[in-house]
């Protein structure tokens, strides 16, 4: 997730037991093969490369080839073709879920990215589409398959729908029973409750929790603990995190994207706060690293009570 799922993040996951796989922020193959400052950060394999996956977001086969090949010779577990970006800036230059609507082209890509990474692994995380078109979902994914898909993630929303509307797993259930690849669900996973209602909806498979981990870095030990015990409840120090994630933000990323990335995890973090909303989206919209960090550890200074957080649900 971009601005996210960057290396200091994932060390911080990392640091609570980690999840199976860590998806990378996705990383625009222009700006790589044009040359960026900004790389190396991008492609620091933390916490364990050999359990990330680098998305990559394009606008022509040429270059995401070139940045896939590039990417997978770092020694990282894959490389995941972004075809369900719906932001419109990346739309409009044909990015993202625009390459759904060239099935062709989307084959072609993917059986070019499939050479150029070799033994690693290549996935596609994809949308809906652009309306709801089951037949076409399904058509579009064979092909992928067929081109040499590894796995297919499917975050079933079509392009308009927001990140508020419920995202609809019976349509994951529907690609595990046309492919025999792997297919993983995404899309409102939360907690235990909401895992197993999405898993009941498109039956047993592989899971990808996003905004959830921004929330809560420690969500997949909770909820690989609470699967295997049924009950309990996971303590922990919000201070205590939060001042950890700002020591691997400082080390795991430039000085120019600290103020993004410090405010976007904190309009997440602070969702665990009774009363954190307006903190939220003040630190949200702050432009000023030192002003979030300072502002975020100051409030469990003074509100003490707030520090342990008991994760539940
Ligand atoms: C801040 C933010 C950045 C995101 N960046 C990406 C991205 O770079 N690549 C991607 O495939 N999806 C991205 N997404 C979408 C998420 O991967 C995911 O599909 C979506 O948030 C739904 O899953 P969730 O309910 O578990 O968060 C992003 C979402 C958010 C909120």
């Amino acid at each position: 997730m971009a601005t996210l799922t960057h290396a200091g993040f994932r060390v911080l996951i990392g640091e609570f037991g980690g999840c199976d796989l860590y998806f990378s922020e996705m990383i625009s193959a222009e700006a790589m093969i044009g040359g960026t400052r900004y790389e190396r950060y991008y492609t620091m394999g933390d916490p364990d490369p050999r359990r990330l996956v680098y998305q990559v977001v394009g606008y022509t086969q040429e270059r995401i080839v070139e940045a896939a090949s590039r990417l997978a010779q770092t020694g990282a577990a894959g490389v995941d073709l972004n075809m369900g970006c719906s932001a419109p800036h990346i739309v409009r230059k044909g990015g993202g879920i625009a390459w759904m609507a060239d099935p062709d082209a989307a084959a072609r890509l993917v059986e070019r990215a499939r050479e150029a990474v070799g033994d690693r692994s290549l996935s596609v995380k994809v949308r809906l589409g652009a309306t709801e078109d089951p037949e076409g979902l399904v058509d579009l994914c064979r092909a992928l398959e067929s081109a040499g898909a590894d796995f297919i993630t499917l975050h079933p929303k079509t392009r308009k729908q927001s990140a508020g509307r419920p995202a609809r797993w019976s349509y994951v259930r529907l690609l595990r029973e046309k492919l025999t690849i792997p297919v993983i669900g995404n899309g409102g996973v939360t907690g235990e409750a909401t895992l197993r209602s999405r898993l009941a909806e498109a039956g047993d498979g592989g899971v990808m929790v996003g905004r959830a981990a921004a929330r809560a870095p420690w969500i997949f030990a909770y909820l690989r603990r609470r699967l295997r015990d049924g009950r309990c409840e996971y303590r922990v120090d919000l201070a205590t995190v939060a001042r950890r994630f700002f020591t691997l933000l400082e080390s795991h990323q430039p000085p120019d994207f600290l103020a993004t990335r410090a405010a976007r995890f904190a309009s997440y973090f602070t969702q665990n706060l009774a009363f954190g909303h307006a903190l939220g989206a003040r630190l949200g919209a702050s432009r000023s690293y030192e002003r979030i960090r300072e502002e975020l550890l100051a409030y469990f200074e003074t509100h003490p009570e707030t520090r342990i957080h008991v994760e539940r649900g």
